[in-house]
């Protein structure tokens, strides 16, 4: 039995299932009727799109719905419109009951698991495409993408109804495509940005470190590091942003088991590189280790005239 198939028999045989105080279906019917009867019942709804594997960055958004919402629902679906034919969908990985009992932990009230025909039950001819800010960076590194999340992120909006959906800022280029979706096409869903987990040593928590080796685990954090180094060159006074990138460049590929991606200082409403850096920025890589292809940003805000390297230099997680 493929992973994928054991995955899509859990799901069929938790539907509906108590497993404690938890709902788990696998249709979008049961989740939308769900959803239905909580705004019936006057609840409010927090919706964490997820692709599954949890770990403590999706159960950080997961905290901030149960904060702000009556009720958490997450969605676990690994959509393959999102991975190119060359990319890492059949290792992708899956570990259906763990995250159920995560999600349970976390006071999550309803799980949608669909398999891939319940969600394309025909082959997709429709898809959402959010042009500008989808062509840099991951984007021009995987053309096809972020019209994949953008297509499966407005079915999940349309069968979740009206909520708060949260997002991480670990995938900050999808959470500004999605936010912009959302409010182009008139969603009733006001997305959330949330602060990038990490671990103690800097790494961004993912799903795709598991398939990391030790040697290559231990290398990643350069990733991090590679983006401090840069924000330290912008609080210094640094107005150049391809002296930025290069700096992010340089460290990242001296690490002989990363092969860089890209590097570079965005405006972090346009996604794309401004002449001079002022203002709020966003320092944005992605490198490969081995396999395993890995994200990381950091905002930063560059000092006003005559303050570089004061109070009002500052960089942080969040945007
Ligand atoms: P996935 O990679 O599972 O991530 C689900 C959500 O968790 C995303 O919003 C992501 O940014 C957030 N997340 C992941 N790691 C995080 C970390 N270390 N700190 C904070 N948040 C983190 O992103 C996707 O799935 C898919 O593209 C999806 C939006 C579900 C569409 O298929």
């Amino acid at each position: 039995m493929s992973g994928v198939e054991r995955v899509e028999r859990v799901a069929a045989a938790c539907e509906g299932a108590p497993v404690g105080a938890i709902e788990v279906v696998d249709t979008i019917a049961g989740f939308r009727g769900h959803l239905d009867h909580v705004r019936r019942e006057g609840r409010t709804v927090g919706l964490v799109p997820t692709m599954g594997y949890l770990h403590a960055g999706h159960v950080s958004l997961m905290e901030r719905a149960r904060d702000e919402c009556d009720v958490v629902a997450v969605t676990i679906f690994v959509n393959p419109l999102q991975f190119a034919a060359n990319e890492d969908l059949s290792s992708y990985p899956r570990d259906l009951p763990s995250d159920i009992a995560r999600c349970e932990a976390a006071g999550v009230e309803v799980i949608l698991a669909p398999d891939a025909t319940e969600m394309y039950p025909r082959p997709v001819i429709t898809t959402v495409s959010v042009a500008d800010l989808g062509a840099s960076m991951e984007g021009a590194a995987r053309p096809t993408h972020f019209d994949g999340v953008a297509t499966v992120v407005a079915k999940l909006f349309n069968i979740a109804g009206a909520c708060r959906a949260y997002f991480g800022e670990k995938d900050f280029q999808q959470l500004a495509i999605v936010g912009r979706m959302a409010a182009d096409l008139s969603f009733p869903v006001e997305v959330i940005g949330c602060p990038i987990v990490r671990e103690v040593d800097g790494l961004a928590l993912s799903s795709r470190n598991v398939n990391l080796t030790a040697e290559q685990r231990a290398a990643a954090p350069v990733l991090h590091r590679a983006l401090q180094a840069g924000a330290g060159l912008v609080l210094a006074g640094e107005t150049d942003p391809e002296v930025v990138a290069t700096l992010v460049a340089d460290i990242i590929s001296a690490e002989p088991l990363a092969e860089l991606d890209y590097a570079d200082i965005v405006d972090p409403q346009t996604m794309t590189r401004p002449e001079v850096l002022a203002g709020e920025l966003r320092l944005l890589a992605a490198a490969r280790f081995g396999t395993p292809r890995l994200l990381d940003n950091l905002a930063v805000t560059a000092p006003t005239a005559g303050d570089a390297g004061g109070d009002a230099a500052r960089t942080s997680d969040r945007w």
